[in-house]
């Protein structure tokens, strides 16, 4: 029997827009399942949002809303950008799901009982005020090799040099300093628990298999070289997490909780039972089975082939799961030959694209120069164009347009049987189709639209020679069965074009009055004589290249309308979504009595506030209300409402120490929230 066949794409994490550098992968991956469907073997998608971690929950603390909402919010936005892409995934399940905590929480167990987890102490920051240990990312300090300062724990975003935060430069809490306090971090010892990998080297050996060994695993043999240098020094791998952190406590060991990275591929699995549940399907029949009865495919970056091809292995041998047999690794996308840049406008969100073009395009580009190799992938925006236009508009678009519309137009529409002449260049074209499925299960997808593009050529090239439009006149019979070449043409072309624009196919069934819609095998079928075709639908259209300026000028946009809303996230007009009362309480607000209202010379807008927020000392805060209130004395001695956790912000004037509140929809037009003198005391909480 066939074996069953699941195929991941890389779990995109919950705190971010999905861009074309996701949408790479995810084209690689669709590609690659809508073909092995099309051949006829038994696949399933499926993969996740990944929600758990540090990132996602500063993100949310930074945003006033809690986790759960801000993963919610990021799930309905990837679906929608997915489905608009023509993604054709059985399930997109989230990490933060009941069935991702149970298996979390089994492969932990499992592993346990089998000596797999060990613990120990680590040393680690603790903040005294904050009474929590501080996680990499709570931690600032300056960077030890090239003294940047208020670098994060891990690593340095000025040099890019990892390390650990203990090894940072006048450390200081982070969460602290977003109240303005300045603390230095005590180290205190945490019990950690530990993966210790060197207990599979053994497996670990056989799972990457030798190159070229037929029941070894399938890795590029780049990736299995420095897979194998790594497998000879296998670190014990640090599991756990201390509270606060967002995700799965880990049983038995409360206040801990599982390190993203350990549930994240576990969504994987989460994801399938999720499927089967819904599907009837048996989850086992997956999961927990032998590698000749369930094919598992990965398809990741370059960047977490380590997670990916040794811990993730490790543990599902471990915990009795089937392990991958093939991790299919692909390179970085670079955009005009650099890293993607949100001031040059080439960080382009897959939402901003398609705001523009539509999706096929994109994805025949992809696909059109993606192979198995994991070199970066540089889509040149102007070879982009260049290329969709050259390929599928005047290729293969044009060979179907100009058959049809010719034999719709001046021959009634019937085609006839294949002329003698074109039989040899028929067959060859058939034969050609017939590696195609072989080439996307390769993931060779650029060598396979090549046997597309040669196909609609050699079509073309014998349309040229034999001129069907000078013959309709003097022989409509031989201008018939010239036409007829380029349609059937035409659909060995649209089989192989399927996987990569689906909606191709579905156009050329309703073009052509097909029974059924074109695949590798039916596209071969002649059409019989005096079959009549309907009515020619544009399958693709000239892209002119001036969108490329405006996709890139609405990027850099993006890019100002993210970092604006982030700061005026209060300016939400009508009634903003419901929040539970932990999405309030991060917000630390003060009673502070203002003690100054000054002008500041050249603003028009601003006034500098110096307020007492009594224990809490006092803060220098400015404030937009000038064009309300001038330079008005009497605001001193008010007691107004003071958001005391706002990351102080540096401005051309000063750093403001948090926010004043007020009413109104324009600067020129509010009103300060104030309490009452008497019955209020500065720094006191408002809750
Ligand atoms: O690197 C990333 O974007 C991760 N969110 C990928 C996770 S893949 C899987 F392991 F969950
Ligand atoms: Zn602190």
């Amino acid at each position: 029997m066939a074996p069953r066949v699941l195929v991941t794409a890389a779990l995109p994490y919950a705190n971010g827009s999905i861009h074309l550098g996701h949408m790479l992968e995810f084209v690689q991956t669709d590609v690659y399942v809508r073909a092995r469907k099309l051949a006829g073997d038994d696949v399933i998608f499926m993969w996740a949002d990944d929600t758990h971690g540090t990132p996602i929950q500063l993100r949310a603390m930074r945003e006033g809303i809690s986790p759960e909402a801000l993963i919610e919010r990021a799930y309905q936005e990837h679906v929608e950008v997915f489905d608009d892409f023509a993604i054709g995934y059985d399930i997109f399940h989230s990490t933060h799901s009941p069935e991702n905590r149970k298996h979390a929480e089994h492969i932990f167990n499992t592993m346990d009982a089998k000596g797999d987890i060990s613990s120990r102490s680590v040393a680690q920051f603790y903040c005294p005020v904050d009474t929590m240990f501080l996680p990499d990312r709570f931690v600032k300090g300056t960077c030890p090799k090239c003294d940047a300062a208020d670098q994060y724990g891990d690593n340095c975003e000025s040099c890019g040099t990892t390390y650990e935060p203990t090894e940072l430069k006048t450390p200081y809490c982070a969460v602290c300093h977003d109240k303005g306090t300045h603390t230095v971090p005590e180290v205190r010892d945490s019990e950690h628990l530990f993966v210790p990998l060197d207990r599979h080297k053994e497996f670990l050996l056989g799972w990457l298999g030798e190159e070229g060994a037929t029941s070894g695993t399938a890795i590029q043999a780049s990736v299995r070289n420095y897979l194998l240098n790594w497998v000879e020094d296998l670190k014990d791998w640090d599991i756990s997490r201390e509270a606060p952190y967002f995700g799965f406590e880990i049983p038995g060991h409360p206040g801990k909780f599982f390190y993203v990275w350990f549930d994240a591929p576990i969504g994987y699995i989460a994801a399938t039972d999720k499927w089967c549940a819904d599907n009837g399907k048996d989850f086992d029949a997956y999961w927990k089975t032998d590698r000749s009865q369930a094919e598992i495919v990965h398809v990741i970056g370059k960047d977490i082939v380590y997670f990916h091809a040794l811990f993730w292995p490790a543990m599902l041998h471990a915990a009795g799961y089937t392990t991958p047999s093939r991790i299919q690794v692909h390179g970085w996308l670079t955009v005009n030959g650099e890293k993607m840049s949100k001031s040059r406008g080439t960080f382009i969100l897959a939402r901003t694209y398609l705001e523009h073009l539509p999706p096929e395009y994109l994805r025949y580009y992809f696909a059109a120069k993606l192979s198995s190799s994991q070199d970066d992938f540089n889509l040149d925006l102007e070879d982009f164009v260049a290329r969709v236009n050259a390929d599928l508009v005047n290729k293969a678009a044009n060979l179907a347009s100009r058959c049809t519309k010719f034999l719709t137009g001046k021959l009634d529409g019937a085609v006839a049987e294949i002329p003698e002449d074109a039989r040899a260049m028929l067959e060859e074209a058939e034969a050609k189709l017939a590696k195609v499925p072989g080439l996307y299960r390769e993931f060779e997808s650029a060598s396979a639209l090549r046997v597309a593009m040669e196909i609609a050529e050699a079509a073309n090239v014998y349309l040229t020679e034999q001129e069907p439009w000078k013959l309709v006149k003097s022989d409509p019979e031989r201008a018939r069965a010239i036409l007829s070449v380029g349609i059937h043409a035409s659909k060995l072309v649209a089989a192989v074009l399927s996987p990569v624009i689906p909606s191709w196919g579905e156009k050329l069934q309703r073009i052509f009055q097909l029974d059924a819609p074109v695949n590798f095998e039916n596209a071969k079928d002649r059409l019989p004589a005096g079959h009549v075709l309907g009515t020619y639908e544009a399958l693709a259209e000239r892209i002119d290249a001036k969108v490329i300026e405006t996709i890139m000028e609405a990027s850099k946009e993006d890019l100002q309308a993210t970092s604006a809303a982030s700061q005026h996230d209060y300016e939400v007009p009508g009634l903003a979504d419901e929040i539970k009362i932990d999405a309030f309480l991060p917000m630390d607000l003060r009673v502070g009595e203002v003690l100054t209202a000054e002008a500041v010379e050249g603003s028009d807008k601003l006034l500098k506030f110096t307020v007492n927020l009594g224990p809490l000392g006092t803060r220098t805060i400015f404030s937009g209300i000038k064009p309300s209130y001038g330079e008005d004395a009497s605001l001193v001695g008010r007691h107004v409402v003071v958001l005391a956790n706002l990351k102080p912000r540096k401005m051309r004037f000063g750093v403001s120490e948090g926010m004043i509140l007020a009413s109104g929809a324009a600067d020129d037009d509010c009103t300060l929230l104030e309490l009452d003198v008497e019955r209020s005391k500065p720094g006191e909480r408002i809750t």
